[in-house]
């Protein structure tokens, strides 16, 4: 007969169950990224919407924090910037940006993790270098550079999606953002990883390391600007901080720490949807076929890829008060979590929220950019790089055969894929 556990429950009956429900729902701990890694963190939420949509994990690595999993629940939140602040910190460690108290870090302040007035006049100064007039000037580019790369790859023979294609594309789309010298462009994905690296992770080797490579990237970045004094018509990103009205004046820290927000902000995430496309693609066949039938239906494929695969999981906000949800008592100062990956998948708003479709109706009715003050300013350049990539593709190729399981991040807040191999036919 089998025997009770410590809880008094029968073990061979725990195991039984799908992984998500052996656990007690107070011991449901969705910071621990080996949930992630395996793929299965979207089966917790599944069930944490079921049964406890405001939840409360009492004991993490973090401290305790409240997971926030219905759409409309996180939509309040990150409306509420008020009441759900972003200063400090919007992932669960409160330190991570600190780099542990290393005396010589170089300080970023970015606006992502802070509240209005600041966050204001920061979002202001940026933002029209990422309005869609001046991201138009950048499609030809873009586009260039993605047919060179596509035309490059093997026909039938196995490579390395991530690193041959969406790393490479993603690496390029900065180096045109900012101009940036394009044989230097690894340079702009060694700075990203390491300024949200630790020592120990396969870039970043030490403390001293990091704060070093972040000097240098400050550096290069500061020399860029004095050159482009005065070339107000360029349109890379650089030139436009340089010169326009609301930027030209910033300080070094401040613009030094808004390019690295839009280089960290525009790599990962990107390179993860157009890996996701691939994958959604090989997984759900017959939208492929849709999809070849009528391209039209692009515009409303590429905001599903980006919903599907959810690339930022969540982002955390600080309760600045005493305040209720669902009859839950989230006190002062407590963290909450948005799960945005949850908030894509939720039953009550989408039809088979699994399932990659690629003519939802309301397609941009989704939470992957976020909501309210912080929403993503460079959503509709993500979109555009998708969609070029995929004009692309069907131009070249009738299929793009996925040959093995996708290696996944090892990351709670990032959604995505270290390597997927693939094999194209013509
Ligand atoms: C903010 C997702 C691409 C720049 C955000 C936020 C999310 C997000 C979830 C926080 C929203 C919130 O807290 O409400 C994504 C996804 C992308 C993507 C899924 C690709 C599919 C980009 C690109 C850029 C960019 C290409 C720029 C080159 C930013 C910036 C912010 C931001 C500057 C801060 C906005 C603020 O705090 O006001 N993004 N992003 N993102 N993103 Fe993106």
């Amino acid at each position: 007969m089998a025997r009770p556990d410590k809880d008094g429950r029968n073990i061979l009956a725990t195991l039984a169950l799908p992984e998500e429900y052996r656990l007690p729902l107070e011991k449901i701990d969705l910071s621990d990224a080996s949930l992630h890694h395996r793929n299965v963190a979207k089966d917790y939420l599944a069930r944490l919407r079921r049964e406890d949509p405001v939840h409360l994990c009492a004991d993490s690595k973090f401290g305790p924090y409240w997971s926030i999993t219905k759409f409309h629940d996180i939509m309040h939140v990150d409306m509420n910037h008020q009441l759900f602040s972003s200063a400090g910190s919007v992932v669960f460690d409160d330190n991570h940006f600190s780099g542990g108290n290393f005396e010589n870090e170089i300080k970023k302040p970015s606006f992502i993790v802070s509240d209005p007035p600041f966050h204001t006049e920061q979002r202001r100064a940026v933002s029209p270098a990422l309005a869609p007039g001046n991201i138009l000037k950048l499609q030809d580019g873009i586009r260039q550079r993605a047919r060179k790369t596509l035309d490059e790859l093997p026909i039938g023979e196995t490579f390395d999606w991530v690193n041959e294609v969406a790393v490479e594309l993603t690496t390029q789309l900065l180096a045109i953002l900012f101009d940036f010298p394009f044989e230097e462009r690894r340079k702009l994905l060694f700075w990203s990883h390491v300024s949200v690296g630790f020592p120990g992770d396969g870039v970043v080797e030490s403390w001293e390391h990091r704060s070093d490579a972040l000097k240098d990237a400050g550096a290069h970045f500061l020399a860029l600007r004095e050159a482009r004094r005065g070339q107000a018509g360029r349109p890379d990103l650089i030139s436009m901080m340089a010169n326009s009205e609301s930027m030209r004046d910033m300080t070094g820290e401040q613009f030094v720490g808004n390019v690295f927000l839009l280089m960290v902000g525009g790599n990962d995430t990107t390179r993860n949807s157009m890996t996701a496309s691939v994958l959604a693609m090989h997984q759900f066949p017959e939208q492929l076929a849709r999809l070849k039938g009528d391209p039209a239906l692009l515009a409303s494929m590429v905001p599903e890829v980006i919903r599907w695969q959810s690339p930022v999981v969540y982002q955390r906000r600080t309760a600045t008060a005493d305040t209720e949800i669902r009859g839950k008592m989230i006190r002062k100062g407590d963290k909450v979590v948005m799960w945005y990956l949850s908030g894509n998948r939720d039953e009550d708003i989408y039809e088979n929220p699994d399932d990659f479709v690629i003519d939802r109706p309301n397609p941009r009715q989704h939470l992957s950019f976020g909501f309210g003050i912080h929403r993503c300013l460079g959503n509709r350049l993500a979109e555009m790089q998708l969609r070029i990539l995929w004009e692309e593709i069907l131009e070249r190729f009738s299929r793009i055969e996925v040959m093995g399981e996708p290696e996944r991040i090892n990351s709670n807040v990032l959604r995505g894929y270290t390597a997927l191999p693939v094999r194209l036919h013509r």
